[in-house]
């Protein structure tokens, strides 16, 4: 028993944000940004929240996969930049569509935090716990980016992409894989609240992101062919097997890199992140979304979805659509 993917959505922000828009802000150019990661605009949110586009998104996948809201048994939100500290964004995103029989609850492992809730669904599912599950990775990351700081700003953008998945008997996620490792914690990272209360009262440092991008580069290009080979090898296929690969959208050097380590070519890689850049853990649902309504998965291919990100956090799903 497994899970299949029957209904995929997403939504992004209004307001487009090119490479020249950013040059007027920091010292950059659109050709530095396109060169060294392959990103040429984003979507930055002017009022949209976590909560709406990821409800937009459910709404979008519900609608897809054909399913009413109030069938819904599961419903996970994976997020790292929630609007609320309490409540948690999944129950609002259940107060929105109407998902009253959802056990909802977040789920943040950064940029791996889609992969590792839609882990989390399949594992309840194959429990016989539950037997469908709406799960979501929706990013307001503009909020928590230093706007000031060429070095990330120009990588971010913001976004919601949702899967619904049911119970399934044949196919589905074939084998998965998930790592973590705390000891690189500081690699990536974005402080929360400090310590204050009557007692004592610590100063805050910048709560924006701050991050060791060649670590970060590095990491991925190590870890992820790795664990893609580990998962590959637990469904018993070869990466010559894999129809598509799509992966987390931080960097096209990164996707280059770990393409040339499983000896794949580039034309097996789904991107966008040169019309959406790098919104966490809404990257890989966004891609899935955009390759389902383009008509590019078709029942039996085989997939591979990879995603790496703070914590250290690293996972890969095989997959037959
Ligand atoms: O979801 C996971 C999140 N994070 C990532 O995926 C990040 C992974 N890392 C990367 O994508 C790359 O490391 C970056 C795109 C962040 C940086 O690219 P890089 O080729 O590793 O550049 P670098 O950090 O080695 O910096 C090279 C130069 C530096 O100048 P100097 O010291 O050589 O004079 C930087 O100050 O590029 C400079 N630089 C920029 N220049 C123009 C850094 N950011 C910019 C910028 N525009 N936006």
């Amino acid at each position: 028993m497994s899970i299949r993917i029957i209904g995929t959505g997403s939504a992004l922000p209004e307001h487009q944000v090119t490479n020249d828009d950013l040059a007027q802000m920091v010292d950059t150019s659109d050709e530095w940004i396109k060169e060294r990661t392959g990103i040429g605009c984003r979507r930055i949110s002017t009022g949209e929240g976590v909560v709406s586009l990821a409800a937009d998104a459910c709404r979008k996948a519900l609608e897809d996969g054909g399913m009413e809201a109030s069938r819904v048994e599961l419903l996970l939100v994976a997020t790292c930049t929630p609007e609320k500290g309490i409540p948690c964004a999944a129950c609002q995103v259940q107060e929105r569509l109407g998902a009253t029989e959802a056990v909802a609850f977040d789920l943040n492992a950064a940029c791996a935090g889609f992969l590792f809730a839609l882990h989390t669904a399949c594992a309840y599912v194959e429990a016989g716990i539950y037997r469908n599950a709406l799960v979501t990775g929706s990013e307001v990351l503009s909020k928590i980016v230093d706007w000031t700081d060429r070095s990330t700003c120009v990588l971010f953008g913001d976004g919601a992409g949702a899967v619904l998945v049911e119970r399934c008997e044949e196919g589905g996620i074939l084998a998965f894989v998930q790592h973590s490792d705390g000891t690189k914690g500081d690699v990536l990272r974005c402080d929360g609240r400090p310590l204050s209360n009557p007692y004592v009262d610590i100063p805050a440092e910048a709560p924006f992101v701050q991050m060791d991008g060649r670590e970060v580069f590095a990491f991925a290009v190590r870890k992820v062919p790795a664990s893609i080979e580990e998962a590959l090898g637990k469904a018993g296929l070869q990466v010559e097997d894999v129809d598509l690969f799509v992966l987390h959208q931080a960097n096209r050097r990164i996707l280059e890199g770990i393409a040339k380590r499983l000896g794949a070519d580039m034309g097996r890689f789904a991107m966008n992140l040169d019309r959406v850049g790098n919104m966490s853990s809404a990257a890989i649902p966004v891609l899935l979304d955009e390759l389902n309504r383009a008509g590019r998965l078709k029942r039996g291919m085989k997939l591979v979805l990879a995603g790496f990100g703070a914590g250290l956090t690293y996972g890969t799903s095989v997959l037959q659509w």
